[in-house]
């Protein structure tokens, strides 16, 4: 077997999805036309654990035009979408596995099936390929000549894997590349954690208050999109130099359980675990939609709420109603996993455009300089995410002022005498 998918008769919805994102990322598509004459990854296999989305499935065509052989499992088992994966399989010769909705089990199973390919190159979303690897599967790490890593806490977790010196091959950090993060998190998830949750409940936002958890890239890009919307914002931070950021932006900060009194929409975006945990839920308005934008579904108490809960019902799909003893209700989006890819569909391709573009230049850099490289946690080199920026510029059509030489021994001089 060399696919898992819901349906491959779903291919042709997927087949035109995916050709309406690749019309929104004109630099994975430039790469692409460059891979598809150069061949850099001709033979090498790349195994993939990322979220099937179109954006995703562009992505993977590019690494197929290079001449790599690539397997692809989902990063989480909601975000798959079913009619991307079957377009995958049938119209680019991807060996996906992955059904939206799959259970714990299957999830791993599909890990498992990826590691069976004997990857060269791991491209990951979250780090969760790369743990089995280091972990079960130790025997497969010989293949393994690098990896990408897409998000902040699968950096999180290579960095401290790195600390103990048990990461056992070089990775590119895509997720710190400035053409990644500053727009795919900040805008990137600005806009569609918001989607999914109008998606989900079609709540009317405007006036209502939003309380945000972590004011790091996602964060701060939400509080920018929900104000847009006319919600009052509250950010609960941990710390203090993100808190007074939020404070000066003109947003109230306060402390969780303070913020609960307060909360229509409660979005969790840190990347830490139990960041909505009891005494939020116990002082928690009526009512409130709690969801969660980070990358795990660790970041809201779940087992607490089970544990208090008089009552759960599933009001529509990824929708549940938690009744608490006083009567209060907490209704729970996505079962606390990914909001704005388990209910909507991920970011727009035009950030996407940026990262898959870091991603597919470092594969192709890993490929180059493999030998040279330690087993550490690299920057994507700046060359390549200055020239992501460049190219984007482009194809936007804007153009920018250049330094005059005058201007560059200025700024690089301390004794303006000399100039
Ligand atoms: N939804 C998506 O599509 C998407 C996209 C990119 C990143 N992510 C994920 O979102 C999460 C955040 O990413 P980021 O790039 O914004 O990270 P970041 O490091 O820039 O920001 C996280 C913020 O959360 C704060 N924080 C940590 N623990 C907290 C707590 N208990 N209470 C309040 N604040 C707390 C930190 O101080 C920090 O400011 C990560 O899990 C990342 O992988 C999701």
């Amino acid at each position: 077997m060399n696919h898992d998918i819901k349906d491959i008769a779903l291919a042709d919805d997927g087949l035109a999805r995916i050709e309406w994102a690749d019309r929104d990322m004109p630099v994975l598509a430039s790469i692409r036309e460059r891979f598809e004459r150069e061949k850099p990854l001709e033979g090498v296999r790349i195994g993939a654990c990322m979220h099937v989305t179109t954006e995703t499935a562009n992505l993977m065509r590019a690494l197929v035009a290079s001449g790599a052989q690539v397997a692809l499992c989902a990063s989480n088992p909601l975000s798959t979408q079913d009619d991307t994966a079957a377009s995958l399989v049938r119209d680019f010769g991807v060996s996906v596995y992955a059904i939206a909705g799959e259970d714990m089990e299957t999830y791993e199973k599909h890990l498992e099936a990826v590691i069976a390919t004997n990857p060269q190159i791991i491209m990951d979303d979250g780090a969760d390929l790369d743990t089995a690897l280091h972990t079960t599967f130790t025997d497969k790490l010989q293949h393994v000549i690098g990896g990408t890593e897409e998000t902040t806490t699968g950096v999180v977790r290579l960095m401290s894997m790195a600390a103990e010196g048990t990461l056992a091959y070089p990775v590119f950090n895509i997720n710190d590349a400035n053409t990644k993060h500053c727009f795919d998190n900040h805008y990137g998830t600005g806009q569609s954690t918001l989607d999914g949750i109008v998606r989900a409940t079609n709540r009317l936002l405007c006036g209502r208050t939003i309380v945000i958890s972590g004011y790091g890239y996602c964060g701060s890009g939400l509080a920018l999109r929900a104000r847009g919307m006319g919600m009052n914002v509250i950010v609960c931070e941990v710390d203090p130099l993100k808190a007074l950021e939020a404070h000066m932006e003109g947003y109230q900060v306060m402390k969780a359980q303070d913020a609960a009194r307060f909360a229509d929409v409660w979005v969790t975006v840190t990347g830490n675990c139990k960041v909505v945990d009891g005494p939020a839920f116990e002082n928690m308005k009526d009512g409130a939609i709690v969801c969660n934008s980070g990358h795990f579904d660790s970041e809201i108490n779940l087992e607490w709420l089970e544990q208090h809960a008089v009552k759960k019902e599933e009001i529509k799909p990824l929708v549940e109603e938690y009744t608490l003893a006083d009567g209060r209700t907490v209704i729970v989006l996505a079962q606390g996993r990914l909001v704005n890819l388990a209910c909507a569909e991920g970011h727009p391709a035009s950030v996407m455009d940026m990262s898959f573009a870091n991603q597919a230049l470092a594969a192709e850099y890993l490929r180059l300089h493999a030998g040279e490289l330690e087993n550490k946690v690299y920057d994507v080199p700046a060359a390549i995410d200055d020239g992501v920026a460049r190219v984007k510029l482009e194809t936007l059509g804007i153009e920018i002022d250049t330094l005059t030489e005058e201007q560059i021994k200025y700024m690089g001089s301390w004794n303006f005498a000399t100039l």
